[in-house]
């Protein structure tokens, strides 16, 4: 590995010979990603004298970082230089790019120039570039009233990009074709802005594997999504539904066609409805999020059988009697605290690898004991801020499982526990003195006070 980069090195170092080192040099870059080796510290990969001239070396992939230097306008031929591959603008004043200010550099990977002033017309105003991969616009908010915040047009286009971030820019609309601007586009984030339509996805390249389109506040309908997309990020904005194709409410989100989707991250956006065939195409997910929205039932949605991760909390759920026809085989965390939860099923069992069951904030009233003795596989068990006034249960089997048990803030105040009765706080004051202990000796051993026959016909009606 380390051999190929040199000779690489080799070739590329006499061309260079003759130009000068950029006035701002900062490191070179070894790999995609984004990691910097300051100057100082590099040890210089290897054996120095392998390497013709040290400087050259890093030249030839040199990071140039322009951040926080108060320029106001990119000029022509900003920096002329081929070797570059990664310019940092971010932070300046800059108002205007002009259309040849990268001409020169012809190997660049990596442009940002985010935290500046530049219109949102004129975000994706680029010149045709061979390398660029990574474009960052982040940031550049102006208070300019003429600029309305649609992107409305593009110069060339960008055949390499795959990472395009325009995070909080104020932008509108999006009206021109992203398929055009960037053919093969991977990663895109235009979270943050006030989009007022996502209309515009319709023309995503089929190379989309990241949407982040959150917090834009879209009283919107997205529909039409690349079949690759793996990650998708819409929380913050208005959709009331989710579903495949018969989509009832006025404004929902369609996961048709999605098949390759592994994350769904829909928090703050209203939902109220998940209809039954809405993930009936998305069968590799893993993790979702429809947490803070207005949903009331339990989703039934069948083939959820990759999923690992749910979170409902803080919705309006008040039973989760259905679970067992859902096929959440594969659920390891399930996350339904803060919602209005009164029953729960007994029927957890399909989950054979549900480690953490947060329960916290709801109605709950009984202690779901077939829960706490029988799944095997639960390592922590929330059920903090219930209405659970008898624990006792709890006491009268020998379980050798080991279970982290939340039950704070329930009004339970006694336990019995074999002879001992054990007040834990005074009733009806769950404040200031729910620490106080007392213990009270019931007098000689007598096994009649625990009675387990409930505890029997638990065992019973477990058949896993
Ligand atoms: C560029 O320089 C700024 C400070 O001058 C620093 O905070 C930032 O991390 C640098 N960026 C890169 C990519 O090296
Ligand atoms: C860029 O530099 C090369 C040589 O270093 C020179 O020939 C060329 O004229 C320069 N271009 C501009 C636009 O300054
Ligand atoms: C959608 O609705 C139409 C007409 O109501 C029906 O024919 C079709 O089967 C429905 N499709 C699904 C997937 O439910
Ligand atoms: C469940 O969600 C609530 C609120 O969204 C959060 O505070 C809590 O930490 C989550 N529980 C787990 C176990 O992640
Ligand atoms: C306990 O849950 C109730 C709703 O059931 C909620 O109003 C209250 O704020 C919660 N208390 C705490 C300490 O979270």
């Amino acid at each position: 590995m380390l051999s190929a980069r040199l000779s690489v090195v080799l070739l590329v170092v006499p061309l260079l010979s003759g130009n000068h080192a950029p006035p701002i040099f900062v490191g070179k870059r070894r790999s995609y990603g984004v990691r910097y080796y300051p100057e100082a510290e590099n040890p210089a990969t290897g054996n120095p004298t392998s390497v013709a001239n040290h400087l050259q070396y890093c030249v030839a992939n040199s990071v140039l970082n322009f951040t926080g230097m108060g320029l106001r306008r990119v000029g022509d031929f900003f920096v002329n230089t081929t070797y570059a591959r990664e310019l940092y603008l971010d932070g300046n004043d800059i108002t205007e790019i002009s259309e040849t200010a990268f001409d020169s550099m012809k190997g660049l990977e990596i442009l940002s120039v985010s935290g500046n002033r530049l219109r949102t017309d004129k975000l994706l105003w680029f010149r045709y570039h061979e390398t660029l991969w990574r474009l960052v616009v982040d940031d550049n908010v102006v208070g300019d009233t003429t600029n309305n915040g649609n992107i409305r047009e593009m110069l060339e286009h960008l055949p390499r990009l795959e990472h395009l971030s325009m995070r909080r820019n104020g932008i509108t609309r999006v009206e021109i074709q992203l398929d055009k601007f960037a053919p093969i586009l991977n990663w895109l984030d235009l979270s943050g802005n006030k989009l007022e339509s996502f209309d515009f996805l319709v023309n995503l390249p089929r190379t989309m594997r990241n949407l982040y389109l959150q917090d834009n506040g879209c009283l919107c309908t997205i529909n039409n999504l690349p079949s690759g997309i793996e990650h998708l990020q819409v929380s913050g904005n208005r959709i009331a539904e989710l579903c495949n194709e018969n989509c009832s409410e006025q404004t929902w989100l369609s996961l048709k066609g999605l098949k390759k989707l592994r994350t769904l991250t829909a928090s703050r956006d209203g939902i109220r409805l998940v209809s039954e065939d809405a993930f009936k195409d998305v069968t590799q997910i893993e993790r979702l999020d429809l947490s803070w929205n207005e949903l009331r039932f339990y989703p039934k949605t069948r083939s959820l059988n990759q999923l690992k991760y749910l979170d409902l909390s803080h919705n309006q759920i008040n039973e989760v009697m259905n679970l067992c026809d859902s096929i959440l085989t594969s659920i390891e965390t399930l996350n339904l605290s803060h919602n209005h939860i009164s029953m729960i099923d007994k029927n957890f069992a399909n989950m054979m690898y549900l480690r953490t069951l947060d329960l916290s904030n709801n109605r709950i009233a009984i202690l779901p004991t077939l829960l706490i003795f029988n799944s095997r596989s639960l390592e922590v068990l929330l059920l903090t801020n219930n209405s659970i006034e008898d624990i006792d249960d709890l006491f009268k089997k020998n379980s050798f499982k080991e279970l982290e048990l939340h039950l704070e803030d329930n009004p339970f105040s006694v336990v019995q526990y074999y002879n001992f009765q054990v007040h834990l706080k005074q009733r009806d004051a769950r404040s200031e003195l729910t620490n106080r202990v007392s213990i009270e000796s019931l007098g000689d051993a007598d096994d009649d006070i625990v009675n387990t026959d409930d505890l029997d016909d638990i065992d019973d009606a477990s058949q896993y």
